[in-house]
């Protein structure tokens, strides 16, 4: 629903944009080269994060939706901090300093730990595009939280982990994730292993690499122009070679021009990432609740 209103203004938009010269448009319509539009007139603002102008309203839209599938379950409904443990971002000094994005990109391209806080972001694959996009729905509630001021009082999110249904996080355990693991397998003593069921959380809703889990190795399938194919467990990759261990044991570099040959990249935990967008709170819940169960 929300998209397709979405994809609408983007088409009513680029249709005024693609207007020809002088053709009669309502002011209403005109395209957004108008003067910047006032700041938000916010006397009590101490923030430059919340002084700045409306952002655009397209934009704020596509960033809440791409916040809703990607952030939230981490950095909550309302961006004060949700079920796994992500910080409240409105009181984020890297998010109050960001302008347009250029802060939050390298956190979300490349993940973000702090030494000694067992609790990690792990890095997304989302385009600069969106997350401009996201940027821009971040600042747009904190420059509205509460209508003004500084950022809410109140004591930190208390986190609650352990609240799901164990059996139904069994089922859903069956279902989504035993085709790469196993209760008594891989996963055997997983609670014992991570004991806080925080920190457990965490493991699982990001598929961290832990040291006692056999690493699965991310492999690449490069395909020459003639159709022909190699296979192998991926040691190195720029633009200009692959360097690949095929089945037989033996390293191969392959020279790259362009897209030729093609190179397909498949990291297992890819998964995780794109079983973010389906899980949940309740799905999270149970799944934690069952995982803790693993002694
Ligand atoms: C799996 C949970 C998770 C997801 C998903 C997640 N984050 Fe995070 N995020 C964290 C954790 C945990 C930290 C704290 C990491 C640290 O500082 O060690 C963090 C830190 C941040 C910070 C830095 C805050 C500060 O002031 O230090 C920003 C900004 C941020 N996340 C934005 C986002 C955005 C935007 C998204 C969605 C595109 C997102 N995060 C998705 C868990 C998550
Ligand atoms: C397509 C395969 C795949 C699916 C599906 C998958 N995972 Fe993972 N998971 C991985 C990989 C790969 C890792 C990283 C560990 C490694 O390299 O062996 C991982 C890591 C983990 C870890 C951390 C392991 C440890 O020992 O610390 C947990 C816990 C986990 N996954 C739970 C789940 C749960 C729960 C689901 C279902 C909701 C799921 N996974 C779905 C592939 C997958």
């Amino acid at each position: 629903m929300r998209l397709r209103k979405l994809l609408t203004t983007t088409a009513l938009l680029a249709a005024g944009l693609a207007a020809p010269l002088g053709a009669q448009t309502p002011p209403a319509a005109a395209p957004a080269t108008a003067a910047p539009a006032p700041a938000r007139a916010n006397p009590r603002a101490t923030f430059p994060a919340q002084q700045r102008p409306p952002g655009d309203p397209v934009l704020i839209a596509k960033g809440k939706a791409i916040y809703e599938i990607t952030c939230r379950a981490c950095h909550g409904p309302d961006l004060r901090g949700g079920d796994i443990g992500g910080p409240n971002l409105l009181r984020s000094d890297i998010v109050l300093k960001d302008d347009h994005g250029e802060l939050l990109e390298p956190i979300i391209k490349n993940g973000k730990s702090t030494p000694g806080v067992t609790l990690v972001m792990a890095p997304l694959p989302l385009s600069s595009d969106d997350i401009r996009a996201v940027a821009e729905y971040i600042h747009d509630v904190v420059s509205t939280a509460r209508g003004q001021g500084a950022p809410p009082p109140g004591p930190p999110v208390v986190l609650n982990i352990v609240v799901g249904d164990a059996a139904a996080g069994q089922a859903y355990f069956a279902a989504k994730c035993s085709s790469c693991h196993s209760a008594t397998g891989d996963l055997r003593g997983l609670a014992t292993r991570i004991g806080d069921p925080k920190d457990l959380q965490n493991a699982w809703v990001n598929g961290l690499r832990s040291a006692a889990a056999p690493a699965k190795p991310t492999t690449v399938t490069v395909t020459e122009a003639s159709g022909q194919r190699v296979e192998g467990v991926l040691v190195r990759v720029d633009d200009f070679s692959v360097v690949l261990t095929a089945a037989d044991g033996r390293r191969r570099t392959i020279v790259r021009r362009g897209n030729v040959p093609r190179v397909e990249i498949h990291d297992p935990r890819d998964a995780h990432t794109d079983l973010l967008a389906v899980y949940t709170d309740k799905d999270i819940h149970n799944v934690t609740a069952y995982l803790t169960t693993l002694k």
